[in-house]
């Protein structure tokens, strides 16, 4: 079987005021009724997965079981993170817990902060996955790209991929987060897809890859969990082991190094909600390009987002364009859409003051 790993322990600073340190966007409806970790669990839940693993840190441990619950899903382990070293120790402990119980199993990485509306689409590529996983490869999913985006890792193919059918092929090389003009080129090459950040592989081959390209790792990590303690169905890992686990992402630590890595590319629609300007793109904007959420109107606006997140809260914008407008409780959000990716800044501001 499959096992599901949810990662949610990322703050999610660039969807301030909305996402929180003490809840996050992946945790929030920003796009339909259920949370992002809601549809994601969702999107994994049934015949041929097990109980989706989820690996996040104390502040989110009952938002959630919570979340699980109002979906009807029952969550396997729930490993807690003392505090969050990025995705490369949370994948190895997932897979060092998963070593002693089902070590022949395939997990599937998937994080809570994405867009992916057509499920079935995703199943397929999984499905077409899974043997090369069961081979031993480390699979990636493959985006074709519209943009030189330089918050993702890209996938350099041995040749232009002809069409885009969930099928295995080889990987030239895994290159996480390039600067512009690198993105720019990879681009124009056409041999290059986004990582979507979703990875299927074995329990063996990924503590083999852990073993050989990050080996000072997995002392950390197992005496984590061996020291761990059982706490109201949670597994806390060990405080003093994992701090000294490397704070390093899975694609540094492993994708960028190893050399038994394939990819299955997705057309099915994917988008990581890092920013405003996302969320603004995958809104449903009227014929001025303008999305409104909650109690929000625009008026003469163009290519704009106006949100407000309390019934309260009266948001109004007149003449706006490239706006994005996000109006909470306590805090308002004015930006222009190109500098979405400075909102992280907004919040190192607000902690430097307070
Ligand atoms: N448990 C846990 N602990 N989860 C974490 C931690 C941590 O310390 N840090 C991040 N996560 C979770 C986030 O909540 C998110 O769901 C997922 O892991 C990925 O982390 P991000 O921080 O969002 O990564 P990224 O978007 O910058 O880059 C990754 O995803 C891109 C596509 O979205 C990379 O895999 C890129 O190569 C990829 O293109
Ligand atoms: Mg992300």
């Amino acid at each position: 079987v499959i096992h599901p790993i949810l990662l949610c322990g990322g703050s999610g600073t660039r969807l301030w005021p909305l996402s929180r340190k003490s809840y996050p966007k992946q945790f929030a409806p920003l796009v339909g009724d259920i949370t992002l970790f809601q549809s994601s669990a969702q999107r994994l839940a049934g015949e041929g997965f097990a109980s989706p693993m989820v690996v996040t840190n104390s502040d989110f441990r009952f938002i959630v079981t919570q979340q699980m619950a109002e979906v009807g899903i029952d969550p396997g382990a729930i490993l807690i993170e003392p505090e969050g070293r990025n995705t490369a120790p949370a994948v190895l402990a997932a897979a060092l817990f998963l070593q002693k119980h089902d070590p022949d199993g395939l997990m599937l990485v998937a994080p809570s902060d994405h867009v992916v509306p057509d499920s079935e689409a995703f199943r397929a590529a999984i499905a077409a996955a899974e043997p090369a996983a069961q081979a031993g490869q480390l699979v990636t999913f493959g985006i074709k790209p519209d943009r030189p985006e330089t918050g993702y890792g890209y996938l350099e193919l041995a040749s232009k991929p002809e069409d885009f059918e969930p099928k295995v092929i080889g990987l030239k090389r895994f290159v996480e987060k390039p600067d512009l003009d690198t993105a720019k080129d990879m681009l124009r090459s056409g041999n290059f897809l986004w990582n979507a950040g979703i990875f299927l592989f074995s329990v063996e081959s990924i503590i083999q890859a852990f073993k050989a390209h990050c080996p000072h790792m997995l002392v950390s990590v197992q005496t984590a969990l061996d020291l761990g303690e059982h706490d109201l169905g949670f597994l806390r890992l060990d405080p003093d082991a994992w701090s000294g686990a490397e704070d390093i992402s899975i694609d540094y630590a492993v994708m960028e190094r190893a050399e038994n890595l394939a990819v299955v590319p997705y057309a099915g629609g994917w988008t990581d909600l890092g920013g405003w300007d996302a969320v603004w793109r995958e809104g449903v904007p009227d014929q001025d390009g303008v999305v409104i959420h909650g109690r929000a109107s625009a008026i003469d606006c163009t290519d704009s987002l106006l949100r407000s997140e309390d019934e309260r809260l009266e948001v109004v914008g007149i003449g706006l364009k490239n706006i994005i407008t996000v109006a909470m409780p306590d805090a308002v959000l004015v930006a222009d859409v190109s500098r979405a990716q400075d909102v992280k800044k907004a919040v190192e501001t607000l902690k430097a003051k307070s």
